[in-house]
């Protein structure tokens, strides 16, 4: 199992099917479904086809969202990285580009867990991969994102309207300088 950053406090390592229950964990509860479309799943499938879809993008894209594992309980957190938005899949505009997200089970938030997976991920974009800029996207009104990305160094850019969810979203951008 790759294993792509240790912080602290957590392993950040490639997502796999044994992390299916966790997975079904986070994307069951509507609370964390709040600001993403309020459409969290209702089956084992369904988080299966997810964790599906991201091996899909490691290996197709060459990155892809990480599993954030508790480093002393060794715990399934949620997840957080980078994902790589391809020519088909456009937000504000913009195509092929990388952004950091994160997701996480409600009793790990308010700990620190997403400015310490997204500044490793923001490390990784700048220093391994060498990119000169990511974008960060959440929706208008989710303080909570909208705080970590100004935590980990985004700028706020500007709020757009995205047609394909019919959400208010936001659009957040940092430069490896
Ligand atoms: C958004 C989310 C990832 C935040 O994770 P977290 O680990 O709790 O965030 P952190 O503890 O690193 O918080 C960083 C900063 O954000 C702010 N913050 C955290 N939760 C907040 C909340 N509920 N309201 C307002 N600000 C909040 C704090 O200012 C905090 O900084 P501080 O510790 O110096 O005060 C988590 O709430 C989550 O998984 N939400 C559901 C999924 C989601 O919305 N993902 C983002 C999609 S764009």
């Amino acid at each position: 199992m790759k294993i792509f950053r240790e912080t602290e406090r957590l392993i950040l390592r490639e997502i796999v099917l044994s992390d299916v229950d966790g997975m079904f964990e986070l994307d069951s509860n509507p609370t964390v479904h709040k600001y993403l479309g309020n459409k969290p799943v209702k089956t084992i499938e369904e988080s299966q086809k997810m964790i599906q879809s991201i091996q899909q993008q490691y290996r197709e894209r060459g990155v892809g969202r990480w599993a954030v594992i508790n480093k002393k309980t060794n715990e399934f957190m949620g997840w957080s990285g980078l994902r790589l938005y391809n020519a088909t899949e456009s937000f504000n505009g913009f195509t092929n580009f990388y952004d950091v997200g994160y997701r996480f089970i409600p009793k790990y938030w308010g700990q620190g867990y997403a400015t310490e997976s997204g500044l490793a991920a923001l490390d990784y974009a700048f220093n391994v991969m060498n990119l000169k800029v990511v974008y960060g996207i959440t929706e208008k009104g989710n303080d909570a994102s909208h705080n970590v990305l100004l935590k980990v160094g985004f700028n706020y850019v500007e709020d757009f309207f995205c047609e394909k969810e019919n959400l208010q979203l936001r659009w957040y951008k940092i430069e490896n300088n």
